[in-house]
């Protein structure tokens, strides 16, 4: 019972709400705490553009951050930019709000540095996969110039099944170089939006077949990767092939943050919980 209620895992984070207010926080290794940031603040020189531009989507006060942002920091990317908005009510329309915002705070960064490569990963986390969908589609119309990758960890139900004018996979090729997901949860009807999509196959709940999402479990594995190229995944398109072992002949790539640019296709990481 009580392995049954580990397995028991859920996300409800649904991208219905209106957005409140938005917060751009900067943080480097000498501001570990961040100072908020808005257009108005950048300058040339207030960016490293020899490094990347991290940006992290979150629902405020739903995922603790200091992981992600300590792993980052420790691995030398000096820009990370922390996005958090809050939603109330229900209205799709208000998220444009965050969505311009922050499109247009990058595109300041590319028009105050008069740099014509900058690398821009944007990283979302459950439903701030879906703000970060929408930057990088915005992004191109306001600048010409794409965004090199998008990580989206646990992609929200309403994201990856919105059929009406909700990014899909062929959107997102066009605007963004390499997309990569990471899944709590393997469900063979859902689009598979990234160039790589990474399940977590829970060594310990086999007979888990609950399509229950946890993003904290996936925030918290693809923390785990960010400074380490041991986690390894096995290439596989379906649970059974897993369990039957016919995916053991077929390639392990790395996990997470440091996943070859190069690399397509489904793949499971085996985890204990
Ligand atoms: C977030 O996690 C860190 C480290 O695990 C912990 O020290 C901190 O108290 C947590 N913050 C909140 C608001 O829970
Ligand atoms: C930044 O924007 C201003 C005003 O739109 C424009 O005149 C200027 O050329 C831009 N600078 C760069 C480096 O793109
Ligand atoms: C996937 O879709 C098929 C056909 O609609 C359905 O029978 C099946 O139960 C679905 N599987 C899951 C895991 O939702
Ligand atoms: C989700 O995963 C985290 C991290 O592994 C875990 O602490 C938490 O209990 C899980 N949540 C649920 C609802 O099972």
């Amino acid at each position: 019972m009580k392995r049954f209620s580990l397995c028991f895992l859920f996300s409800a984070i649904l991208f219905v709400g209106s957005v409140e207010n938005t917060s751009i926080t900067y943080v480097t290794s000498y501001l570990p705490k961040g100072v908020i940031m808005t257009t108005s603040d950048i300058h040339k020189e207030s960016i490293n553009v020899l490094k990347p531009l991290i940006f992290i989507f979150n629902e405020k006060n739903t995922h603790n951050l200091s992981g992600i942002i300590n792993e980052y920091l420790k691995k030398q990317i000096t820009n990370v930019f922390i996005v958090e908005y809050t939603l109330n009510e229900e209205t799709t329309k208000a998220a444009n709000k965050v969505v311009n915002e922050v499109a247009e705070f990058i595109a300041t960064i590319f028009n105050k540095t008069g740099e014509e490569y900058l690398n821009i990963h944007l990283v979302g986390i459950a439903s701030g996969s879906r703000v970060a969908f929408a930057v990088a589609q915005r992004l191109p119309e306001l600048t010409k110039r794409k965004v090199n990758r998008l990580t989206s960890l646990e992609p929200t139900y309403s994201l990856i099944n919105n059929e009406k004018g909700g990014p899909n996979a062929e959107i997102l090729s066009k605007n963004v170089n390499f997309v990569d997901t990471v899944h709590s949860n393997f469900n063979e009807n859902e689009t598979r939006l990234g160039d790589v999509n990474f399940y977590l196959y829970k060594k310990d709940c086999v007979h888990d077949k609950s399509l229950s999402k946890n993003s904290t479990l996936s925030l918290e594995t693809f923390v785990k990767s960010i400074n380490s190229n041991n986690l390894k995944a096995l290439e596989c398109d379906s649970i059974e092939n897993l369990e039957n072992g016919n995916c053991l002949s077929k390639k392990k790539i790395v996990f997470g943050e440091n996943v070859p640019q190069d690399a397509k296709g489904s793949y499971f990481l085996i985890i204990k919980l």
